[in-house]
């Protein structure tokens, strides 16, 4: 055994140096530019023998050792770093016509009339960082703080693998300080994986990318951080005075060369119109993308420019966030009442002062179910956060506790039933009570509204409260009694005069001829939205053999799965229900045979490569796909329509993005199909 002071030979150190820099460049292959070109057992090879080396050799490591992203020692705080330039913050706008007014400040300011050049890129909803590189070494790393000062988390940041441990020689030579900020994500998927984790640890779950990415950074231990999926991508350097690097987009380039992570929707744009294009872009591509993002960050490109402008207090005068509407706002919490919906499922809704959020007031927001009122321990007269993204139904993410005023009490949930006051039981293995009386007037009305809804029979005009009034004045028991409505029974109703009674049979008449993918939809069965509904329709093409099929024959259909064709066929074979089709059909309803979806369905003549770790295994994608007309093959090709890609995926991605293929992730392909 060597002693620690032992001189390896020649051949052992170039053996070593060459090892370093070739773990690096795989790890860059990998973690910056998602594609390995090696086998994970090649990658362990090389990094088992790099440790052989070190262990027999101490005196040889060094701080750019791939070996040194694990293994440091737990600190017991986190000591200050003063930023040698202050890290400053940006000014916000909501609106094009305040980007406009951003735009007119820079052209006076640099005395210009023509349009300005920006450089334009998502806004990482994540932690700012500062890297400092010494001769090229990563010697310093620190959080923003509060921008004149941060905390030291070298060590942690030292683990994430997508951070370059060291600069190309020529950089390190033509600039011997470099100081590179960034931000530090989750992805999303990571961040479900990894909550899966912590669940199954029984360990409290983080609550979204932002604070996973945050929790993750800021542990004492770095071999936590470690084991944490987080990543950087570099959006700058401190100052502009580098020789050579006179504008941002040269920065990003030059960056991109030196191994880190630049976000691969930047752009350089000039003039107003074309950033507010950009921004708009980004906007509806926001859903797909796996990080989040809260606006998109605008910068005079130029250098020189930047110079010229200067900063105002803590913001500079060249750049500005150009923020999305908010998703997320606080608001009080007023009350919370139990609604019925036509499942019989007891929801707590949050009744709240009218706040708003993404463009919309919202005074309703789900509390979900039991458990999740538990999780936030919400009481009336708290603060909370409300969240409202794209069609998602409004919910409470959080509780404010640091403004809870003293003496809230806790939120019970209901024994018996709000609406017919029955007793409420909650199934053995589900999140949700229910009310088990189907003549519940709450089931009742919310399967008559869910029944004439866009999706389902599609009946204009038929909204909540009427399908109240229809229940509560005894009109309509179940939807097929709207096929025999009449205009003098609808004129009995309070605000109902006869334009507005004529237009709802009208609707109701149209209603007919739905097709059976509505219809089924519309039937309201446990389980069943559009896609379910289409599905089966597709499957079976008649109604007859629907109703009368068996739940094993259901269970066949890609897509759905055994509880919901369990669910399928127990509903079809109540008597109830088989009287109210019949019903339905003596009313008029046509019930056409619907053409098999299957080949003319929505993916026909698509063809799909699927990558990366899903959530269930590739082949329920591929029935999925095939089940809609699609086609999988292996590869990347420029006859490729569509790549399902997982987390982690490999050079098929890369590929992908290559020929500009539409890159779908899981909620992406869902929402597709
Ligand atoms: S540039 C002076 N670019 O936004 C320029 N910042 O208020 C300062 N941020 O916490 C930053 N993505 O971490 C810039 N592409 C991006 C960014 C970005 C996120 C964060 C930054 C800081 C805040 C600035």
């Amino acid at each position: 055994m060597a002693s620690p002071g032992n001189k390896p030979d020649p051949s052992v150190l170039a053996e070593y140096e060459k090892l370093k820099a070739e773990i690096e460049h795989h790890n860059r292959l990998y973690y910056v530019e998602d594609k390995p070109s090696i086998s994970d057992a090649a990658y362990d090879r090389l990094f088992d023998r790099l440790l052989e080396i070190e262990e027999q050799y101490p005196g040889l490591v060094t701080p750019d050792s791939p070996s040194r992203r694990v293994g440091a020692k737990p600190s017991k705080k986190f000591a200050p770093v003063a930023h040698r330039v202050p890290m400053l913050s940006l000014q916000k706008v909501t609106q094009a016509e305040e980007f406009a007014e951003f735009d007119r400040r820079v052209k006076t300011g640099l005395e210009r009339e023509d349009d300005i050049t920006y450089l334009v890129e998502p806004k990482l909803d994540g932690l700012a960082v500062e890297l400092v590189y010494e001769k090229g070494l990563f010697v310093l790393g620190s959080t923003r703080g509060d921008g004149a000062t941060g905390e030291n988390i070298t060590p942690n940041l030292r683990t994430i693998r997508s951070i370059p441990l060291r600069l190309s020689p020529k950089a390190a030579k033509a600039y011997p300080l470099l100081e590179v900020r960034g931000e530090i994500i989750m992805r999303r998927s990571d961040f479900v994986r990894l909550n899966q984790q912590l669940i199954a640890q029984e360990i409290a779950p983080l609550a979204n990318p932002r604070n996973g990415a945050a929790g993750s950074l800021r542990q004492l231990d770095p071999n936590v951080t470690a084991g944490r999926p987080l990543l950087f991508y570099a959006y700058g350097v401190s100052d502009y005075t580098l020789s050579g690097i006179t504008s941002q987009s040269r920065t990003m380039a030059f960056l991109k060369a030196e191994g880190f992570r630049v976000n691969e929707h930047l752009a350089e744009v000039r003039g107003v119109a074309a950033v507010a294009r950009e921004f708009e872009r980004i906007d509806r591509l926001r859903p797909d993308l796996d990080y989040d993002i809260d606006g998109m960050v605008i910068k005079v490109d130029d250098f020189t420019d930047q110079q010229t402008l200067g900063q105002i207090s803590r913001a500079p005068r060249w750049a500005v966030a150009w923020k999305f509407a908010a998703e997320l706002a606080e608001t009080i919490l007023e009350g919370v009442e139990f609604s019925v919906g036509r499942t019989g499922v007891v929801t707590p809704v949050a009744k709240l002062k009218p706040v708003g959020v993404a463009g919309v007031t919202v005074s309703n927001a789900t509390l979900h179910n039991e458990d999740e009122l538990h999780r936030l321990d919400v009481r009336i007269g708290d603060t909370v956060v409300v969240r409202r993204a794209g069609d998602v139904i409004p919910d409470v993410v959080e509780v404010v506790l640091s403004k809870r005023p003293k003496g809230l009490r806790k939120v019970t949930y209901p024994t018996s039933c709000p609406s017919c006051g029955r007793p409420i039981a909650r199934p053995e293995g589900e999140a949700a009570y229910r009310c088990l009386n189907p003549a519940c007037p709450a089931q009742v009305e919310a399967r008559l509204f869910h029944f004439a809804s866009k999706g389902g029979m599609d009946i204009e005009g038929l909204g909540d409260k009427l399908a109240r009034q229809l229940i509560a004045g005894n009109l309509v028991i179940t939807p097929a009694d709207l096929y025999f409505l009449t205009k003098e029974q609808l004129l009995t109703l309070d605000l109902m005069a006869d334009k507005r009674a004529q237009n709802l049979l009208d609707a109701i008449d149209r209603s007919k001829q739905s097709d059976l993918p509505r219809i089924v939809f519309a039937l309201g069965i446990d389980g069943v939205g559009e896609a379910a509904a289409k599905l089966l329709a597709g499957h079976f093409g008649s109604p007859e053999k629907l109703v009368s099929a068996e739940a094993a024959e259901m269970e066949n259909i890609p897509g759905i799965g055994p509880v919901i064709a369990r669910s399928i066929a127990e509903f079809f074979a109540r008597n109830d229900v088989r009287a109210m089709l019949e019903r339905m059909r003596q009313g008029g309803v046509l019930f056409p045979d619907y053409e098999s979806a299957a080949g003319a369905g929505t993916l026909k003549g698509k063809t799909f490569v699927i990558t990366g770790t899903l959530s269930k295994p590739r082949n329920h994608f591929k029935n999925l796909i095939e089940g809609a007309g699609g086609k999988v093959t292996g590869s990347v090709s420029k006859t490729t329509d569509y790549l399902l890609c997982g987390a982690d995926p490999g050079s098929k991605r890369a590929r992908a993005d290559k020929l500009g293929i539409n890159i779908l992730d899981e909620d992406g392909f869902l929402r597709l199909l």
